[in-house]
């Protein structure tokens, strides 16, 4: 078993989701008001949120519930080596934060996480595997899990078929600059298609929602097409 999984990402015409390697895409593709209550509502109706450690590391996000009411999700951040500072934003509320690590994550600083009162789980020997960072969530009783990036987090999940819809929020602008990660970054093997499900227009952005389209090679885990956002 594992939580329906959705990727909502901020995307430029020319597919990047930032402007440069290590540059942060919450301060050089501002959203506008609408937009970002549009994402945080989205927050809101999920059980826990996520984002890779370089996006912690670059972005320093809150990934609460802000500009609409709401709950705000469990944040998780996947970081194998724990090279992640405790005080990040994410784990502001250390009681509503998990790290994810491996067995290879230096004993200090996972203690530092403990210490602070950040959950930790342990996911992989030397490096976190998302199947069994899934399957330890869906223990926990996590049942939604919103998948804000960056790029290495959203490929994997593309890659390895634990995705179940992705929400793509089209900023109208082009990088051109071959550095600045894609959507999705990682070992792809076959191209995945998608079936798209909604369109929808907001402050001058156009907002896209799509489904995996099922097939031998992308196994969706025995989960249902159901909308994770429905
Ligand atoms: N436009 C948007 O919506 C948006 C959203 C988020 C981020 N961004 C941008 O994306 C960029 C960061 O993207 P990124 O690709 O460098 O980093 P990322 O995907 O946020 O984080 C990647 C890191 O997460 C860790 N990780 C742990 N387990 C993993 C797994 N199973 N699969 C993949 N990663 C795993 C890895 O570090 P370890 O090997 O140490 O574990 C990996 O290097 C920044 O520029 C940020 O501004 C844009």
């Amino acid at each position: 078993m594992r939580p329906k999984v959705c990727i909502v990402s901020g995307v430029t015409l020319d597919g990047k989701i930032s402007i440069g390697p290590d540059v942060s895409s919450k301060e050089t593709m501002p959203l506008p008001l609408k937009v970002r209550a549009y994402l945080h509502r989205l927050r809101s109706l999920f059980d826990a949120i996520s984002v890779g450690c370089n996006t912690v590391k670059v972005d320093n996000p809150y990934l609460t519930v802000e500009y609409v009411k709401g709950k705000s999700p469990i944040r998780i951040v996947p970081c194998s080596k724990a090279d992640v500072s405790p005080y990040s934003h994410v784990f502001r509320e250390p009681e509503k934060a998990i790290l994810v690590t491996s067995r290879n994550a230096p004993e200090e600083r996972v203690k530092t996480f403990q210490e602070r009162g950040v959950r930790v789980i342990f996911a992989g020997e030397k490096r976190v595997e998302v199947e069994k960072m899934l399957t330890s969530l869906a223990d926990m009783g996590i049942k939604s899990l919103m998948v804000e990036g960056g790029a290495k987090l959203n490929g994997e999940l593309i890659s390895k078929g634990f995705l179940d819809e992705m929400v793509l929020i089209h900023h109208p602008m082009v990088v051109g600059l071959k550095d600045a990660p894609f959507f999705a970054e990682g070992e792809m093997g076959t191209p995945q298609r998608f079936n798209l499900r909604d369109v929808k227009f907001l402050e001058g952005f156009l907002i896209t929602r799509w489904t995996p389209v099922s097939s031998p090679s992308f196994s969706n885990s025995g989960t249902s097409q159901a909308s994770c956002i429905a």
